[in-house]
């Protein structure tokens, strides 16, 4: 029996991935502060399961008991593999770094860069010790490769993400635990996250009007062709490349 743990399934991508992993015929767990009744309706009709756990990823303490109550559901003597995938993350705050405020420069590294890294920690620990194979994937961000102005906490958290992902790729081979931690670039969608990115000030983001053209001129991605992409790297588990930050502009 396989299961999937994704956070950030309310919307967007997440909500994408949910639906081609139960299609695949793997149970869901998701992990969001809404749930997500679409989702569980989608479960059944694949005669699968999708389970919601609510959970604010600002908090590292609602994230260690969350991690407690799936583990008790998920590591039973049927489980066979693992997919962890770490997808929810905030582009706020967007402005010049020294006018950001600290509080939400903390919001947004535990959002993007802490929650991502504490759920692969103990899912790892966890899959190790019941010798469960576990595929773990973040998604990243071109902004992790290039400076743009007014997101310094962005372009920080999401190279945090391919750092660790490769760092933690390195131990998993040298300690032939036969788990596998890999990044995905999925390249600019139409989600929620770039409409808020078209409303943001000229003075907060210089580049604004690039992405107002992105959306005019039909260049954002639908989140369902990107997670299709994301899924054959998930089921072809033998070809996945440990460590490697995967690029969806490879793929279409
Ligand atoms: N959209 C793009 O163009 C683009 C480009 C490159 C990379 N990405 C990356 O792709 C991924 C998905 O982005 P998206 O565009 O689909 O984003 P989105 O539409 O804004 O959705 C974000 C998801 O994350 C969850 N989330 C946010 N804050 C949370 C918190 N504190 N606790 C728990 N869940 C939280 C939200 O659920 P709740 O609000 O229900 O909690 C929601 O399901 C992100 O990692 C993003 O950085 C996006």
């Amino acid at each position: 029996m396989k299961y999937a743990i994704i956070t950030g399934t309310s919307r967007g991508l997440g909500e994408s991935i949910a639906k081609y992993l139960l299609e695949s015929g793997i149970h869901v767990i998701g992990i969001a502060r809404t749930d997500s009744t679409e989702l569980a309706n989608y479960a059944k009709s694949n005669n699968v399961t999708f389970t919601h756990f609510t959970c604010d990823l600002s908090n590292v303490v609602e994230i260690e008991n969350t991690f407690e109550k799936i583990k008790n559901e998920v590591f039973t003597d049927n489980l066979t593999t693992l997919y962890l995938v770490n997808n929810a993350a905030v582009l706020d705050p967007i402005d010049p770094s020294m006018i950001i405020k600290s509080n939400d420069l903390a919001y947004h590294m535990q959002v993007n860069s802490i929650a991502p890294m504490v759920l692969t920690n103990l899912f790892l620990k966890e899959s190790t010790e019941t010798e469960v194979t576990m595929i773990g994937v973040t998604i990243t961000s071109g902004a992790a490769e290039r400076p743009i102005y007014g997101w310094s906490a962005y372009c920080s958290s999401k190279a945090s993400i391919n750092r660790y992902t490769e760092t933690v790729a390195l131990e998993q081979e040298e300690l032939k635990t036969g788990n596998k931690v890999i990044a995905f670039s999925p390249g600019i969608m139409d989600t929620e996250m770039q409409e808020k990115i078209r409303s943001t000030s000229k003075q907060s983001f210089i580049d604004v009007n690039t992405f107002i053209a992105y959306k005019k001129d039909n260049k954002l991605k639908g989140t369902d062709a990107v997670a299709g992409i994301l899924v054959d790297i998930l089921n072809d588990e033998g070809s996945i490349e440990n460590g490697k930050i995967y690029n969806v502009s490879d793929y279409f």
